[in-house]
C-alpha cells in the first residue's frame, strides 16, 4: 500500500513522520510545493489550482489514499481535492486538528473559566474558519462539553511560515514573532489549548511552548495517523510484505527550496527508509 503526503512545503514531514511511526506496514510518497510556497498568502482560488495539480501527481503516482497535510490545502480545497482523487480516499487535517484540541480541553482544569481555545494558522487557513466554524458547531451541538464555558480564538500568523522556511527555527526573532501573536490571549488567559493549525508549526512546538506557559499546545499529526488507521479504507486494505515497507519516496516541486533542516531530517532517516528525492521542477 502506498499512501500519498501533500504539503505545500516541509510541513507535511511533521505528518509524514507520525503516520510512519504508527502505521509503519506501507510506503509513502511526499509531494512538498516548494515551488509554489507558501499557500497561506494566496488566494482560495490560487489555493484550489495548486492543489489539484498536486493530487493529479500522486494520482499519477498510483498512492492508495491521500493524506492533504497542508491545513490550508484542506481549509479551501479539500472537495477539490477529492473529486479529483476520486474513488482513491482523502483525509484532510482539520477534523483531526480538532479532535486533537478537544483532547487537549480535558487536560483544563475544570476551575479555568472560561478556556480559550486559541487556533494558530496561516491567514487562508483562518479567513476560511474551517476551525473555528467546526470547533463552535462541536461546542454547539454536541454534548460532550456542555458544562464549560469554551471560548474560540484565531490567529492568523502570517510571518511564521517564512520564518520556518528560512531555517530559522531556533531564533531568538522567531520567538519575538510568536510572543508578539500570542500576547493579547495570554494576557487574558493564564490556561487554555493553543492548536497548532499549520503543519509547519510542529517544526517550532517548543517556542510555541515556551510562548504559552501553562497552556496545551497540540497539533493534528497524531490524530491524522489515528483517523487513518481507523478507517474502513486502512483496516480492510492489502498491506505489503513485511520486507517492502518503509519506504518513503520524496518529491518537490523545487528541491532547492528546501530549508536546511528538513534536508537533514530527510538524509538521517536515508539508511533506514531507502529514501528517493526525486524533483519535480515548477508544476
Ligand atoms: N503547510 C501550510 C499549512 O499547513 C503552511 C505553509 C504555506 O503557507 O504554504 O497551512
Amino acid at each position: 500500500m502506498k499512501i500519498g503526503v501533500f504539503d505545500s512545503g516541509v510541513g507535511g514531514i511533521t505528518v509524514l513522520a507520525e503516520l510512519k511511526q504508527r502505521l509503519s506496514s506501507v510506503n509513502y510518497v511526499y509531494l512538498g510545493d516548494t515551488a509554489n510556497l507558501p499557500y497561506g498568502s494566496k488566494s482560495p482560488a490560487q489555493i484550489e489550482t495548486l492543489s489539484i495539480r498536486c493530487a493529479q501527481m500522486l494520482k499519477q503516482k498510483e498512492v492508495d489514499a491521500l493524506i492533504v497535510a497542508c491545513n490550508t490545502a484542506s481549509s479551501l480545497a479539500l472537495s477539490a481535492i477529492q473529486t479529483v482523487m476520486a474513488p482513491i480516499p482523502v483525509f484532510g487535517v482539520v477534523d483531526p486538528g480538532v479532535q486533537a484540541a478537544l483532547g487537549a480541553l480535558n487536560l483544563i482544569s475544570l476551575q479555568v473559566d472560561p478556556v480559550p481555545i486559541l487556533v494558530l494558522a496561516t491567514r487562508a487557513t483562518i479567513q476560511s474558519q474551517a476551525y473555528g466554524k467546526s470547533l463552535r458547531n462541536t461546542f454547539e451541538n454536541g454534548n460532550t462539553f456542555k458544562n464549560r464555558n469554551i471560548e474560540v480564538f484565531e490567529q492568523a500568523c502570517p510571518l511564521l511560515v517564512p520564518l520556518i522556511e528560512e531555517g530559522w527555527i531556533q531564533h531568538p526573532v522567531l520567538d519575538q514573532v510568536i510572543q508578539e501573536y500570542v500576547r493579547p490571549y495570554l494576557k487574558e488567559f493564564k490556561k487554555g489549548v493553543a492548536l497548532l493549525g499549520c503543519t509547519h508549526y510542529p517544526w517550532i512546538h517548543d517556542s510555541f511552548q515556551a510562548a504559552l506557559p501553562g497552556w496545551q499546545v497540540v497539533n493534528s499529526a497524531w490524530a491524522v495517523a489515528q483517523a487513518l488507521e481507523r478507517s474502513e479504507f486502512f483496516k480492510t486494505a492489502q498491506k505489503p510484505d513485511e520486507a517492502n515497507v518503509g519506504r518513503v519516496e520524496w518529491m518537490f516541486t523545487d528541491p532547492k527550496a528546501l530549508p536546511e533542516f528538513a534536508k537533514k531530517f530527510i538524509q538521517n532517516r536515508n539508511a533506514r527508509d531507502s529514501i528517493l528525492i526525486q524533483p519535480v521542477l515548477n508544476a
